[in-house]
This record gives structure tokens, C-alpha cells and sequence, in this order.
């Protein structure tokens, strides 16, 4: 059912099909999990998020055409030896007939060898994946997306450990951080969460400790932050509480007692998502949230 079928490089011109194709493939999928709203909740929200990956050259951006028409797309986020795929869209009138895997395989040949891919997938979608586990993406952790909360903004920190908001002088070292508790290489995000967000850093006797980001003001969201431990996380999660309440915030579920903290604190659950890895695969060290944009690392 492919044959007709092919996988190139997207240009500004399909951006409008682009758009249409993940706001109704995405729609179509929550609707029928009873999980509306979707994570593109109208055709200006998928624009937004397909032009700005095309725009900023933030990712590698592919589509899927037949007989002229655009019949999918998907994005390839690469940070080193680390790269984020999503979010992926077939036209509902082609679901199920192999267009997913056509933009997959040409998204891992893309990628090359060494690369370490990850994505997260609704734990609803029983299709999506099938497809990724059967290309060799493996489960290894379930992110919960949580909103609702009200967090303690008194939580102490750790006996000898301030926490302050940070500031540009402070970037290099917490990318030595980043890289060293996630092993990831995300420079260009953490400066650019520098420029549009708000971020605390938790540290003692100079040493860095710990980071939290906060993305927007009327729906804030909170993350990436990864610290050496817990207790330090849950003090930067209280600094940004107190100026963010009620940011959302992404988990790793493995994270048991930070989860139990967070759902005492009223937070629910609005998605559960795998979290999916072709390739090397290490957990943080320490205690994370996951970033927002890219969502994949
Ligand atoms: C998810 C999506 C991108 C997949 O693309 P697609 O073109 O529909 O998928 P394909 O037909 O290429 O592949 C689906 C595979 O899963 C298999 N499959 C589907 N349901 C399955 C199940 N319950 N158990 C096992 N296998 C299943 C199919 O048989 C097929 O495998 P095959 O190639 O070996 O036959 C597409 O359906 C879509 O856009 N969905 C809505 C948006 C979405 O959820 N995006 C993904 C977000 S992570």
C-alpha cells in the first residue's frame, strides 16, 4: 500500500498540509481515547509547532507524499549523540497502511549508526506503538504528564544549600551539570530557556546542585531541572512554585517517592507516555523533570 509513497525533505510550502494532517490525526486519536483536548488543540497550535521547527532549523523536518499530496510528517531533534523524534502524523484516510513506517525507517537511516533515538508515545496508542517497538524502540520508563498542583513553596532546602535564580554567568556550569546527571549535550536549549524562561539554581559552597526551568506565564511550564538528589529538586520545585504556581511538569514514573510528593501535593495525571529508546539508553543520575521542547530528552 506504499508503493505510491514518497519520504522527503519538508519545505515551507507544505507547511499548511503539514499542519492540517497533525491537528486532525491527533484530534482523530484523542477523541477516540476519550483524551481531548489533544496536544495540538487547533490547527494554529500544530502550525506553530511545524513552522518553529522549520524556521529555527531546530530539526530535520520530513514528509511523506503520494500522488502529489502530503500524506504525513515527522521531525528528527538531534543533540550530539542524542536525537528526539516527534511529533509523527499519517492522514487518517492512510493510517494503518504503512506511511508511518515509510517516515520512521527514513527518520533512522537519517539519524545514522550511533545515534541514541528516543521519543515518547501515548500509552493509549496501541498502534504507534506497535510500529516503534517492532523498528527496535525499547520501553524504558513512563513519563506521566502532570497538571493541578499546588506545591509547598516553604520546602527548605537541604541543610547548607541556597537556592537563587540564576543568571548568564551561570550557563557553563550548568551545562557541565546537564551533561554529567543526563548525559545529554542540549546546549542550545538550555541558552535559549536562559532567554525565554525563568530558572533557580540550588548549589553549596559554590558547588552547582541542581537547576529548574519555568517556561510561560498563564499556563507555566516547569522542566527540564535535574539536581544531584531529590531533596535539592523538590527545593528548586518550590522555588518555581512560588513563582509558577501550578506549573505542569513531565516525569520519569520511575521516580517513585518525587511522583508520591507530587500527587500529595494535589497534582494529577492528564497523559501517561512511553518513553521510548533505539540505542544507548542510560537513566539520569540524580532527580529530573523532562523538558518540554524538545519533549524527547
Ligand atoms: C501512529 C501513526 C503515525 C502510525 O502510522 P501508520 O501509517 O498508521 O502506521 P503503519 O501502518 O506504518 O504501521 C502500524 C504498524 O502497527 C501494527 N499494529 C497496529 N496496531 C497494532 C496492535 N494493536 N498490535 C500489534 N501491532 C499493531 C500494524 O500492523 C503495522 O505493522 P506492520 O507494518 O508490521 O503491518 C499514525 O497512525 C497516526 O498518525 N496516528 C495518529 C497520531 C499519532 O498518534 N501519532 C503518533 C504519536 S507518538
Amino acid at each position: 500500500m506504499t508503493g505510491d509513497v514518497r519520504v522527503r525533505a519538508m519545505h515551507a510550502e507544505d507547511v499548511e498540509a503539514a499542519a492540517a494532517t497533525l491537528y486532525e490525526a491527533f484530534y482523530d486519536i484523542h477523541a477516540r481515547h476519550n483524551f481531548l483536548p489533544s496536544l495540538f488543540p487547533s490547527v494554529d497550535s500544530a502550525r506553530a509547532v511545524i513552522s518553529g521547527l522549520l524556521d529555527g532549523r531546530l530539526a530535520r523536518c520530513f514528509t511523506a507524499v503520494a500522488g502529489g499530496e502530503l500524506v504525513g510528517s515527522t521531525f528528527l531533534t538531534e543533540r550530539g549523540a542524542t536525537a528526539g523524534i516527534g511529533p509523527v502524523s499519517v492522514a487518517i484516510g492512510r493510517q494503518g497502511g504503512g506511511v508511518g513506517r515509510r517516515l520512521m525507517e527514513a527518520l533512522i537511516a537519517a539519524a545514522g549508526p550511533t545515534t541514541s533515538l528516543r521519543l515518547t508515545q501515548s500509552l493509549f496508542n496501541t498502534r504507534s506503538f506497535a510500529l516503534y517497538h517492532s523498528l527496535g524502540f525499547v520501553p524504558r520508563d513512563i513519563v506521566a504528564w502532570l497538571e493541578g498542583g499546588s506545591l509547598p513553596t516553604d520546602t527548605p532546602p537541604p541543610a547548607g544549600t541556597t537556592v537563587r535564580p540564576w543568571s548568564e554567568a551561570d550557563l557553563p556550569a550548568v551545562l557541565r551539570l546537564d551533561q554529567e546527571l543526563c548525559g545529554l549535550d542540549r546546549a542550545p536549549d538550555i541558552a535559549s530557556y536562559r532567554t525565554s524562561g525563568r530558572g533557580w539554581l540550588a548549589e553549596q559552597d559554590g558547588r552547582l546542585l541542581g537547576y529548574v526551568v519555568v517556561l510561560g506565564h498563564r499556563h507555566p511550564l516547569c522542566g527540564p531541572a535535574t539536581a544531584r538528589d531529590e531533596p535539592t529538586l523538590r527545593a528548586l520545585l518550590a522555588a518555581a512554585a512560588s513563582d509558577a504556581p501550578g506549573a505542569e511538569m513531565r516525569i520519569l514514573v520511575s521516580q517513585t517517592s518525587l511522583l508520591e510528593w507530587l500527587r500529595a501535593a494535589g497534582y494529577r495525571v492528564r497523559f501517561f507516555d512511553s518513553f521510548m529508546v533505539r540505542g544507548a539508553w542510560r537513566p539520569p543520575a540524580g532527580a529530573t523533570l523532562l523538558p518540554w521542547f524538545p519533549e524527547t530528552f
